[in-house]
Order: C-alpha cells, then structure tokens, then sequence
C-alpha cells in the first residue's frame, strides 16, 4: 500500500477508496509522513477500542504537528493545560468524570430535554424562514446545523447563562481548536488558532472559578466533583473537561447535520418522505452514521508492544483507528454502500467508539438528528439544495471531516401553484 495523505482534499472529497484498499490490502498500515499506525478493520478496531490496559487513549487530545515557540508562548500565557480528564484519560478518575456525564447526558436527560430540543430547533427554523425570504438562499451549515447543537447543549450542561460571550465567539473559538489540535496549520495560521484557543480557554478558566454554580449544572457538578483521593478538582482539571465540552457536544453533532442535510436534501424522493413518514428518519440516520460519521478516526497509544495481523508494533505507538472505514467493512455490512434502514445490526457501527470512552453523548448526537430532520421536512418540505456541485469544500481534518457549506433555497412552485 502506497502512502495515504490524510490531508489530501482529494482523499477528503471522497476517501472510501481509500479505506477499502486499506481494509484490503494493509488493514495494519505504517504511515512515515505522521508516524501514525492505520488500523482499518472493524474487528481490529472493536478488540483494541475494548482493549484499554493495552491500547491507552493518553494521546486522543495530542496535537498532530509541533507547536511552534511563538504558538508554545501564546498557550503558556493563558495558562493552557490539558490534563486527562475524560476522553484521553486512561487513569483511575475517568470513572467519576464519566459519571457527572451520565447524570447530565444520559437517556433519561435526553428524553427530559426532547421539548427543549424542539423548541430551539423551531426557533432556528423560524430564522432559517425569514433568511429564504430575505435572501432566497441559505447555508444549512452556518446556520441550523451549527446554531441548534450549540443552543442544545448550553442549556443541557446549565451553562447558557454563563455563556455570555455568545455562540458566534463560541462556535469560531471551537473551529479554531479543532483546526489547532487535528489539523495541519502553517506557523503563521498556528500562532492565529493558538490566541482563539488561549482566548477560550482564559475564558474557561474564569467561569469555572465564580463562586456558587448551580447543583444541577456542570459547573456545579464539577464544583462538588471529588478525585478519588478525595481532593477537589483544580482550575485547570475543571477547565479542560469544560474546553472538552464545549467542542465535542456540538461541533461533531454540526458536522454530523451538515452531512446529513446535504445527503437528504440531495434526494428530493427521500426529503419528502422524512416529511410524510416522520419514522422513517432515524433509521436512515443511523444508517449515515455507520457509513458517514463526522469523527473518521480516533486514536490510541500501544501500552507495551503488539502484533496485530502479522505486524509488530512498539510500545508507545500511535494507532489511528479508521472509525468511518470500519462502517463500510463487508465482513460486518452486507453492501455497505447501500444505506439499508432494515439492516438488523445497523447500530453495532463504531462511529461513536465502543467500551468505557464510548461517547457519552450518543443519544442526545441521535435525538439531535432525529428532531432536527423531522422538523425541518415538516416545515420546508420543498426545500433542496442550491449548490448541487459533487465537490463541496470539505472540512478536512485528521479525525473530522464534514461539508462546510450546504446551500439552500425553496424549489420554484410548480406552474399554477400559488
Ligand atoms: C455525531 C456526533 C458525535 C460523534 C460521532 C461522537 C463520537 C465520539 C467518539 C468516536 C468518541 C471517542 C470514543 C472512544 O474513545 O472510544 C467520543 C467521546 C466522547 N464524546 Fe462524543 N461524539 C458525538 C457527539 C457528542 C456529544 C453531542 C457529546 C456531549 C454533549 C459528546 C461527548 C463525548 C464525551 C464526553 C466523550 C468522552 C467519553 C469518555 O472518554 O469517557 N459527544 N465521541
């Protein structure tokens, strides 16, 4: 197997190719340019994902390239620290972290929040209207899909009062983040995305220190959180599993929309029926999951050395599990091309990982999906796309890949039609 660019727009636009050649032919696959060991097939995947005394999430938050000084000093002023806390946390706290998640995040949350949801995706329907009125055009992935997943997920962890900086700073400090750890900016686009970082976190580390936080928000339950050596959390314990946050409950469900939307909305057959048979959403989303997730790779850390499939790894080696390759491997999915909402094990895909770091925000990442489409059809079912070019630009980081734009407008009524 020759060399895999990760970063390659070619390969973002369209990588399952790619991912069928590595399952195929190299399925534990060396990759010199990022020092990155490719693991493709679902079942490898799976054993390693359950597999946490051998395979460490330690570097899940790494930044792929070196920071340069000038980004070093940037991140040192606002006295950047990312300690394990909850993803790249292999230690005996990530328990109690995982915990406060569950309370605010689990399916009894979820069900609670649903009315909420509805709410504030009608709200952003509503501004999506009045833009189509306006403007005759409107782009999905700036606007719904970035505003409803933000919005949700303020008033579940109890922090919109807190956030007053607003969503646009939010959501740009998010982007830049992502782009500083998982991309691979030049020096200068660097020091750029390490000031919003610092400016994010500066921000973070103020809120997690204001006195007397609501019990029933994450900055109460992280106020009252306790380590197992019985010591409260630091500063900068609190700050990271708010900076981890406030980018993972939001800017994955964006991307995850942003696909979604622009999949659907390409198939006017298929947009009609969401509006017609409300029930046929989830299956279908779940089924973009499996075969398009926003988050396409993750990674882990060999604790000691391996051989997986006849090759030898070291000890200390970075593994980048193909998440979105495993969705498409024949072994597990029959036709895996095909989006086949009756498939019996069409929510054993591991877009959300597996074992004790599986996401916890899953259900809500689903019901988000399942609302969103559902109303969106309803209201706008004579919406399509306005830009129906094959080859939108892509977010194309090492670990998420989504459309940045998904323009739309209403379909011209049909002559005669008011
Ligand atoms: C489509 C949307 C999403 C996808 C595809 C996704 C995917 C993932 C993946 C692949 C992991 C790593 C799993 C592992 O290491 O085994 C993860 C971890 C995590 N995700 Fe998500 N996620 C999504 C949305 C969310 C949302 C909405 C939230 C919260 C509101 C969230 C919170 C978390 C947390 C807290 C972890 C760390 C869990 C731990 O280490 O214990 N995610 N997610």
């Amino acid at each position: 197997m020759s060399t895999v660019d990760l970063f390659d727009q070619g390969y973002v636009l369209d990588p399952f190719p790619v991912w069928d050649g590595l399952r195929e032919n190299a399925p534990v696959h060396y990759e010199p340019d990022t020092g990155l060991w490719l693991v493709s097939r679902y079942d490898d995947v799976r054993a390693i994902l359950l597999d946490t005394d051998t395979f460490l999430p330690d570097n899940a938050m790494d930044a792929i390239g070196r920071f340069s000084v000038p980004t070093l000093r940037v991140l040192a002023r606002a006295r950047f620290a990312l300690p394990p806390t909850l993803a790249s946390n292999g230690g005996e706290s990530h328990a109690g972290y995982r915990r406060i998640m569950t309370g605010l995040l689990g399916a009894r949350a979820v069900t609670a929040a649903v009315p909420m949801i509805e709410r504030v995706t009608g709200e952003c329907l509503d501004q999506l209207e009045e833009r189509l009125d306006a403007d005759g055009v409107c782009d999905l992935a700036t606007t719904l899909a970035r505003d409803v997943p933000l919005r949700v997920l303020l008033r579940i962890l109890g922090l919109e009062q807190a956030a007053d900086v607003g969503i646009d700073t939010l959501a740009r400090w998010s982007d830049a983040s992502l782009e500083l750890f998982w991309g691979r900016p030049d020096a200068g686009r660097q020091r750029e995305l390490a000031g919003e970082a610092a400016d994010f976190y500066s921000w973070l580390r103020e809120l997690v220190t204001e006195p007397g936080p609501a019990a029933d928000t994450l900055l109460g339950a992280l106020a009252a959180h306790r380590l197992p050596d019985g010591e409260p959390l630091g500063v900068a314990e609190s700050a990271a599993v708010l900076y981890f946050m406030l980018i993972a409950g939001q800017a994955t469900t964006r991307q995850m929309m942003s696909i979604m939307y622009r999949r659907a909305l390409g198939e006017p057959a298929l947009w009609r029926r969401f509006a017609e048979e409300p029930g046929s959403v989830e299956p279908w989303t779940e089924e973009m999951l499996r075969r398009e997730p926003p988050i396409t790779t993750w990674r882990r850390v060999t604790g000691r050395p391996v051989t997986l499939r006849g090759v030898d790894i070291p000890a200390g080696a970075p593994l980048l599990l193909m998440l979105a390759s495993t969705g498409s491997d024949p072994d597990v999915f029959e036709n895996p091309e095909q989006l086949c909402p009756h498939r019996s094990n069409r929510r054993s895909h591991l877009s959300f990982g597996v074992g004790r770091h599986r996401c916890s925000g899953a259900e809500l990442a689903r019901t988000e999906a399942g609302v969103m489409l559902r109303m969106t059809a309803a209201r706008l079912p004579g919406l399509r796309l306005a830009d129906t070019s094959t080859a939108p630009e892509m977010l194309g980081l090492l670990s998420f890949r989504a459309p940045l734009s998904v323009l739309v407008e209403r379909a011209a009524p049909h002559p005669g039609e008011g």
